[in-house]
């Protein structure tokens, strides 16, 4: 797959002169319209990619296969996808390697399990939790079109299980090197990611807002068996490169989510303790989430003396 002549079966990406994609899976005597006129398939198949074609009513269009990147944000969504941007921070954070055993859930859409199962390679496993059968049904269409896998076959590397990762996983008795979570509460599986994890492994949570973000942070610092998390943001953005005129681009994605990673400690061991105090108020009288030293006598006034 992804190289080589362009076969039936496969999808191709055509790219107008506005920059209009249209994205579409090539079948031998089926014809592609657009508002410039039709394009036979068979004009497609059998060209090496990266090619420029002319609609009947003169229309140009580029003529390239979808790169992960692209076809992860214009392919079905049943839930909201990880971003191009974060997959690949996942994949470089949480130190997805080739071999590894990576656990993820929720499947959602399949996006990120792309870039998993692409890691991962021929040699790892991405085992797949996800609650609603539904989306599961999107995320496997997903990544069968992605990976080119026959009608009724999944990809070699991959397992999907319908469930709640927090009573599955410890069901499925697996162990892991990696754990990502998407999903609204991802907290509710940390007992569960902490049994299956090997000790050195990662766990990586990606949240949307910054009161999930805490309580994952929190909630990671109370269970004890982690190192300290890091959690951070990536921001991306073009630039307008033209002659004198180079500049940051008008427009970006201004946020996806967030992530957060930490390392699991070797079973009994605990991390150090954070020698730095607190910030004045950090566990305030308003603060009302998770707290790690709730049994340590010294209070957030204690601290500031
Ligand atoms: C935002 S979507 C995941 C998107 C996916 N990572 C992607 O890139 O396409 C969140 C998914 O998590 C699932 N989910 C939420 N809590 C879960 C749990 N405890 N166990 C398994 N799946 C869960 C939801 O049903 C939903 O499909």
């Amino acid at each position: 797959m992804h190289r080589g002549p362009l076969r039936a079966g496969e999808w191709v990406r055509l790219v107008d002169g506005k920059g209009r994609k249209h994205n579409f899976c090539l079948e031998a005597g089926k014809r592609f319209f657009s508002n410039r006129g039709h394009l036979d398939h068979d004009e497609l198949i059998g060209r090496e990619e990266g090619f420029t074609v002319t609609s009947s009513a003169g229309g140009e269009y580029l003529v390239f296969r979808p790169l992960l990147s692209e076809f992860v944000v214009s392919m079905p969504r049943g839930a909201a996808v990880v971003y191009p941007k974060d997959a690949a921070q996942i994949v470089a954070m949480a130190d997805i390697f080739p071999g590894a055993h990576v656990v993820e859930a929720g499947v959602g859409s399949g996006a990120l399990t792309c870039s998993l199962l692409r890691a991962v390679g021929p040699h790892g496993r991405v085992s797949s939790y996800e609650r609603r059968e539904e989306f599961a049904d999107v995320a496997r269409r997903n990544v069968s079109q992605f990976f080119g896998a026959a009608e009724g076959e999944a990809h070699p590397a991959w397992q999907l299980t319908i469930g709640d990762l927090a009573e599955a996983l410890p069901a499925s008795g697996e162990r892991c090197d990696r754990i990502i979570l998407d999903m609204l509460a991802p907290w509710d599986c940390l007992d569960a990611a902490a049994d299956a994890l090997r000790p050195g492994g990662i766990l990586c949570a990606y949240v949307a807002t910054t009161t999930q973000m805490s309580r994952f942070v929190e909630t990671v610092r109370v269970h004890g068996g982690f190192t300290e998390p890091s959690a951070w943001e990536s921001l991306v953005r073009d630039w307008h490169v033209e002659g004198l005129a180079v500049r940051p681009g008008h427009k970006m994605i201004g946020h996806t989510a967030f992530l957060v990673t930490a390392r699991r400690m070797a079973p009994g061991e605990r991390a150090p303790r954070k020698s730095r105090r607190p910030a004045p108020g950090a566990y305030g009288p308003d603060y009302t989430g998770p707290r790690a030293d709730e049994a340590d006598p010294r209070t957030d006034e204690a601290a500031e003396d």
